[in-house]
């Protein structure tokens, strides 16, 4: 174990820190962000999913000659047998013991392999799957055997290639042996672990109590069954967590040895999210805290052989990730830090959401009694989203730029969409103005935009909202108006 003492910043970076991170942000896991998406009929979700066979856009940028994208799936399975008080994810907690709980996921599977069918019937399938994920929720509160009717209804229909990536979060407290041997058996190859933290005082508080050698077992049940990347979920910022505490946490992480490491900050949203109303606010570390926290997550996975990318994410160089920074290919959506930046999305289940990349956003009702009701009556529990302008498409790449490669680089910009970048962000070039004199970006004579390390990549998201457009101009500086967690 590390006695190092935790980093932190010097001074006059640690004051310009403060000035920038108490405040409210988006972090861009789409753009524009869902507080912008309206409701949506179930013919214009149709059409704009038929669009993407055709691969190309309405809004007539120079991309509309490409041909269309290659696929990627996300399938949401919302249920959990108990709550984790941090959560905001989308989920239903549902003990199996519950007499309407065999039932109640019987029908979910019935409107899941229909929104399925549905799906396919739209769809070109000739279009290669380079992509599954199976996500919530925890999809291992599903058996075995309900897994494979999934998967094989999936692969009835779509040519998942063999080198597609097909990943799986799992919760080590509900995931059987029997299970993993199922997901690998049917090619899953990426499994991802929700540790959230090894302190026993934490995981008593947040109500997620998972020791040690049970997240041990799992991953090496994984690595024998053949699963090439295995990931961890680490939280910091929560409750009763200390700068001591999760060093260790770090260093157990280290000593395990996942390919990734999703080293989350805690997005606490209470307004929003009711259930973590629950969490001990008196409890929560302090913004210095989470600073050393994060920096020494970086400090700590970084020495021992990680690379860092982007802004939450750390994983072996020769991890599809790090090699995705590499080629350029790298993305950010609702699973965190992404390969296949090329791919259109789609997502069945509840509050799944679709991405075809030139066209929009479309997102299925969050409530999972109302998504298959729904699905089996209508055919459809589309309820919300957005068709893309050319400008929200020139943001939204270069967005992800920012966040996959922390730099942004006009030719590449100029190439692709045809503008001119200095004349296109004349206003947000000069509000950077104000963030290059304070050290968080520096911008070079080719107008290259490079985010400061680690100023920079810890206020990353100040410098991406200068180029939301949708967010008051000066919200870099202020906040924004609609609720988003601080980085604070
Ligand atoms: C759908 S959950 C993971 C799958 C599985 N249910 C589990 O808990 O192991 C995805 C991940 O989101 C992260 N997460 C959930 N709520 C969060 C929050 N409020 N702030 C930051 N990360 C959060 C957790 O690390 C969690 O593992
Ligand atoms: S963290 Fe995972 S297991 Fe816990 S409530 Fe959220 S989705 Fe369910």
């Amino acid at each position: 174990m590390t006695s190092q003492p935790a980093p932190s910043l010097p001074p006059r970076e640690l004051e310009i820190f403060h000035r920038y991170a108490g405040i409210s942000l988006p972090r861009h896991v789409a753009y524009p962000m869902t507080n912008w998406w309206t409701s949506l009929s179930t013919d214009r979700a149709r059409e704009m999913r038929r669009a993407s066979n055709t691969g190309r856009t309405p809004t007539g940028s120079p991309d509309s000659a490409l041909a269309p994208p290659d696929l990627s799936l996300y399938v949401h399975i919302p249920f959990c047998e108990s709550l984790c008080k941090f959560c905001g994810c989308n989920k239903v907690i549902l003990k199996k013991e519950r007499a309407d709980a065999p039932t109640r996921v019987e029908q979910f599977l019935a409107a899941l392999l229909k929104e399925i069918d549905l799906l396919a019937g739209e769809l070109e399938l000739a279009r290669p799957l380079r992509q599954l994920h199976f996500g919530g929720g925890s999809p291992t509160y599903l058996s075995a055997e309900q897994l494979t009717t999934l998967h094989e209804r999936i692969a009835g229909y779509f040519d998942i290639r063999p080198d597609a990536e097909q990943a799986v979060e799992v919760d080590p407290r509900i995931t059987t042996g029997e299970q993993l041997a199922t997901l690998r058996q049917l090619g899953f190859n990426r499994i991802s672990l929700g540790v959230q933290d090894f302190d026993p005082q934490v995981q008593q508080h947040v109500r997620r109590v998972q020791p040690i050698e049970m997240v041990r077992q799992t991953v090496e049940e994984s690595r024998r069954l053949g699963f090439h990347s295995v990931n961890f979920d680490i939280i910091f910022g929560l409750p009763y967590q200390t700068v001591e505490s999760v060093a260790r946490t770090i260093e157990q992480v280290i000593e395990l040895a996942p390919d990734r490491i999703a080293y989350y900050h805690y997005a606490q949203v209470p307004a929003k999210i009711a259930t973590q109303r629950g969490i001990d606010h008196t409890k929560l570390p302090s913004s210095d805290a989470k600073l050393q926290m994060f920096l020494m997550g970086k400090q700590r996975f970084t020495e021992a052989g990680y690379q860092f990318i982007g802004l939450d994410h750390f994983a072996r160089p020769d991890e599809a990730l790090a090699e995705s920074l590499r080629s350029g290919t790298i993305t950010r959506n609702f699973q965190g830090m992404t390969t296949g930046r090329e791919l259109d999305l789609f997502g069945v289940g509840p509050s799944a959401i679709t991405h075809i990349r030139r066209v929009g956003f479309i997102q299925n009702a969050t409530d999972s009694d109302e998504y298959a009701a729904r699905i089996l009556e209508e055919g459809s529990a589309v309820t919300r989203g957005m068709r893309l302008g050319s400008d929200d498409i020139v943001r939204q790449t270069l967005l992800e730029e920012l966040y996959g490669t922390a730099e942004v680089i006009p030719s590449r910009l100029e190439q692709r969409f045809d503008i001119r970048f200095a004349e296109y962000f004349a206003d947000e070039l000069s509000r950077l103005r104000q963030l290059e004199q304070d050290g968080i970006v520096v911008v070079s004579q080719d107008g290259r935009i490079t985010l400061t390390d680690p100023l920079g990549r810890v206020l990353m998201r100040n410098v991406a909202a200068v180029f939301d457009a949708y967010l008051e101009p000066d919200a870099y500086l202020h906040g924004a108006s609609h609720e988003y967690s601080t980085n604070a």
